[in-house]
């Protein structure tokens, strides 16, 4: 599709689609708790109605009035054999997670997704999911999709030192440590969103987390409960930018979730010289706030360590904003977006370099080198909706020429009105 290109002046209000990794988690939690869950400004993205339709398969009666969406849980025990294989479609999150759900059942399933899917890496997932008793394994002896899950209902209790910095695979031993028979501990290698932690206790359960290390014991049942998904700081963060960079914008943004552990992007803008202001509203277990971002002039920084779990899925974007900033930006310690939905590392500098930018990808990160200015190109997107954001914000810095995006339609997977809302900000 052509991109809007030439804007100045961004200037409005924008209520951010609901968060995505909340989404998913309310649909499992709702459906492995006992009772009724409801879940309020549930995400309708791709990836979450694939959570919503793989319980469905799994036996969980599951309504969406359009509105609120309800969750008739029976416990874990109430999961019953999906009658063919269950389609994840592009989503990471619906196949590692449900994988530690699926390890406590007494039967097995099936998983698989689309061609991104299937190159996603899931012994992560799998090594201490068998660890813990159950018998996973990938396609053709491969670690990938279409996986295999045959759980127990005596899964074992695991003391796991994490390999990765990940959410998605502490969360799968955290579903498959609140069914074994014991204490598991896991330590973090460093500290992620902790959005399951956060759901656990909200559904009646029990967890002891000390710094990076999370104390669990199994069995436990959990309660239905009501649940308000805040917006999705990964969604704002493609307006922070648009904000920032496009010269004389303001733009506010409404009801956005300010869990610390996905906040690291607000301390990069700051870092940078970003004009930000944050009002928050939400209470204190449920940080959220409106957040207002008007342009500025900006400086490159250095990006690494602990912050890079809190910004993972922003580094796309942060990459284009520091195209506009002066001086270099390193970015490093980032090596796990080589298999985001796809290679982001290479996707980021091969696309943007068509545009004119300068950017060398590294071993574990990228090196911008600004200010630069956009020009037109063909781009894709890779099939990877933040890659397709994230082109259409620097469109909008291209004065002449156009800017062509393939496999556009991949967006909805996290903010099907992306471009609607974009248009609200134009002049
Ligand atoms: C997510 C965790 C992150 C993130 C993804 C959502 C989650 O993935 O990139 O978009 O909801 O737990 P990793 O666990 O692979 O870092």
């Amino acid at each position: 599709m052509e991109l809007v290109v030439n804007q100045i002046g961004l200037n409005g209000e924008i209520d951010i689609p609901s968060d995505k990794s909340i989404s998913h988690r309310s649909i499992m939690f709702g459906a492995i708790a006992n009772g009724k869950t409801t879940i309020k400004n549930f995400l309708r993205g791709d990836d979450c109605l694939s959570t919503l339709k793989a319980f469905q398969d799994l036996g969980v009666l599951i309504e969406d009035d359009g509105e609120t969406i309800t969750v008739h849980g029976k416990g874990i025990s109430g999961l019953t054999q999906a009658k063919k294989a269950i389609d994840v479609g592009n989503s990471g999150t619906t196949i590692r997670l449900i994988t530690g759900i699926l390890a406590g059942t007494d039967f097995s399933t099936e998983l698989f997704g689309d061609h991104s899917i299937a190159k996603r890496p899931m012994n992560r997932v799998m090594l201490p999911i068998n660890q813990m008793g159950a018998e996973c394994s990938g396609h053709d002896g491969t670690e990938f999709p279409p996986l295999t899950i045959k759980g127990t209902r005596t899964l074992k209790p695991i003391h796991y030192q994490m390999p990765v910095a990940s959410a998605q695979v502490k969360s799968a031993i955290l579903f498959a440590a609140l069914q074994a028979q014991g204490e598991s501990v896991i330590i973090e290698k460093e500290k992620t969103r902790d959005h399951t932690e956060d759901m656990i206790r909200q559904f009646g359960g029990e967890i002891a987390i000390s710094g990076k290390e999370i104390r669990i014991k199994g069995p436990q049942k959990l309660t239905g409960q009501e649940i308000n998904v805040p917006g999705d700081i990964s969604s704002a963060a493609f307006f922070l930018v648009a904000g920032s960079i496009i010269e004389n914008s303001r733009i506010i943004l409404n009801n956005v979730g300010l869990n610390p552990t996905r906040t690291g992007i607000l301390e990069v803008i700051e870092q940078m010289g970003g004009k930000l202001t944050v009002e928050e509203t939400g209470n204190k277990e449920n940080k959220a706030g409106k957040l207002i971002i008007e342009t500025s002039d900006l400086k490159g920084i250095e990006i690494g360590g602990e912050i890079i779990p809190r910004l993972i899925d922003e580094l796309p974007v942060i990459a284009l904003l520091a195209t506009q900033a002066q001086g270099t930006t390193i970015i490093r310690d980032a090596e796990e977006l080589k298999v985001k939905e796809t290679n982001r590392i290479d996707a980021v500098a091969t696309e943007l370099n068509k545009m004119g930018a300068s950017i060398e990808p590294t071993d574990d990160g990228l090196i911008i080198h600004g200010k630069t200015p956009l020009h037109g190109a063909k781009v894709t997107s890779y099939g990877d909706h933040r890659i397709g954001m994230m082109l259409q914000i620097a469109a909008l810095l291209v004065k002449s020429g156009t800017v062509e995006l393939e496999k556009a339609e991949a967006i909805s997977v996290s903010y099907p009105a992306f471009f609607d809302d974009l248009n609200k900000l134009y002049q």
